[in-house]
C-alpha cells in the first residue's frame, strides 16, 4: 500500500453520522454509518447531534479497522461542512478538527450536495451527466456548466423526502416511511387529485403536503400514497426533462435517498427513454447520506490542494451547491 492515498471522510448534516475511508481512485476500503431513528419520526438538532457526538468514535475505530490501514497512511480528514443541519453539523466538524490535530493530517471542507453527484458519478461511471439528487432535505436537478455544478431547478420548501416522511407518519408509517410508501405505489387503484406546483424551474410541496392530510379521512392509504408520489414526482421529472432540453446533456443521474424509490425510477426512465437519455441510478449504499463520498469528494479536492486551516472548518448550513469552483475536473 506504499504511496497510495488515503482520504477519511465525515458525514454528519442530518440523520446519518458515517465514517467512510477511500483510496485516490475511489476505492472505498470502509463506510460505516449509524442513522439517528425515531418510532414517532421528525429529526430534533439536539439529539441528532447527541446521537452523532455519541457515535463517531466507534465508527471511525470500525472504519479504521475494516480499511486494514493504519493513521500513518491516511493523507488527509474530510467533513461535510454543510448544507445540513446546524447542531449535527458542528459535531462532524469538531471530529474532523480533533483528529486532523491529533494526527497532524491536512482538513478538507466538502460540501454535501456535491459529494453525492461526485460519489454518484463514479459509481455508475457518468462523466457529464444531469443530477436528480432527492433527500429528505434536498431536492435539486443539477449540472456542471462553465466550472460549477448549476442547479437549474430545486424545492423552494421541504425536500421531497421529507414530503414522503411527514405524510407517512400521518398515515401511521414510521420513520423513514420510503420503503413502505413506495410500495404503495404499486398497490393503488386510483389516482386522487392533488395539488401540483411547479414554479418556472422550481417545485414546491408542502400545499400538496397539507392538501393529502386533509384527505386521509375520505380516502384509501394506498391510493392516496400513490397519489403523493406521482404529483410530486411528476413535478420533479417535468423540471429535469426541461433541464435536459436546456442543457443537451445526455445522461441522467438519480440520487439521494429518494433515488432508491422504484416509483420514482420508473417515471424517470419513461421520460428518459423518450428523450433518448441514458438514465443512471446510484447504488443504494453511495446514494444515502454516507462517509465514503464525503471521503472520495475530499480527495479529489485534497488533490487539487483545497485544504482548509482548522480554524476555518467551521459548519455552512447553507453552503449552496453552486457556491464552490469544481477545480478538481
Ligand atoms: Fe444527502
Amino acid at each position: 500500500m506504499a504511496g497510495k492515498k488515503y482520504c477519511i471522510g465525515i458525514e454528519g448534516t442530518a440523520h446519518t453520522a458515517g465514517i467512510g475511508i477511500v483510496d485516490e481512485k475511489c476505492g472505498v476500503l470502509a463506510n460505516e454509518r449509524h442513522a439517528f431513528t425515531t418510532i414517532e419520526g421528525g429529526l430534533i438538532p439536539r439529539e441528532l447531534a447527541e446521537h452523532h457526538a455519541e457515535k463517531m468514535p466507534e465508527l471511525a475505530r470500525a472504519a479504521l479497522e475494516k480499511s486494514g490501514i493504519g493513521w500513518g497512511e491516511i493523507s488527509c480528514v474530510a467533513f461535510s461542512s454543510g448544507p445540513g443541519i446546524g447542531a449535527p453539523l458542528s459535531v462532524a466538524a469538531t471530529t474532523a478538527r480533533m483528529l486532523s490535530l491529533l494526527h497532524n493530517k491536512p482538513l478538507v471542507a466538502v460540501n454535501h450536495c456535491v459529494a453525492h453527484i461526485e460519489i454518484a458519478k463514479k459509481k455508475c461511471g457518468s462523466k457529464n451527466p444531469l443530477t436528480l439528487y432527492v433527500s429528505g432535505g434536498n431536492s435539486q436537478v443539477i449540472g456542471l456548466e462553465s466550472g460549477r455544478y448549476r442547479v437549474y431547478g430545486e424545492t423552494l420548501d421541504i425536500g421531497v423526502g421529507n414530503l414522503l416522511d411527514s405524510f407517512g407518519r400521518e398515515i401511521g408509517l414510521g420513520f423513514p416511511a420510503g420503503p413502505e410508501i413506495d410500495r404503495m405505489f404499486f398497490e393503488a387503484e386510483k389516482y386522487v387529485q392533488l395539488p401540483y406546483s411547479v414554479k418556472g424551474m422550481d417545485v414546491n410541496f408542502s400545499g400538496l403536503l397539507t392538501a393529502a392530510k386533509q384527505k386521509i379521512p375520505a380516502e384509501n392509504k394506498k391510493d392516496l400514497a400513490f397519489s403523493v408520489m406521482h404529483t410530486a414526482y411528476a413535478m420533479l421529472v417535468e423540471v429535469t426533462e426541461r433541464a435536459l432540453a436546456h442543457t443537451g446533456k445526455k445522461e441522467l443521474l438519480l440520487t439521494g435517498g429518494v433515488a432508491s424509490s422504484k416509483a420514482l425510477q420508473k417515471m424517470c426512465a419513461e421520460m428518459c427513454a423518450a428523450r433518448g437519455v441514458k438514465l443512471n441510478v446510484c447504488p443504494h449504499e453511495f446514494a444515502t447520506d454516507n462517509g465514503a463520498m464525503i471521503a472520495w469528494n475530499g480527495m479529489q479536492k485534497f488533490l487539487a490542494g483545497k485544504t482548509v486551516k482548522p480554524e476555518k472548518a467551521v459548519p455552512e448550513q447553507r453552503f449552496r451547491t453552486d457556491a464552490e469552483k469544481v477545480v478538481w475536473i
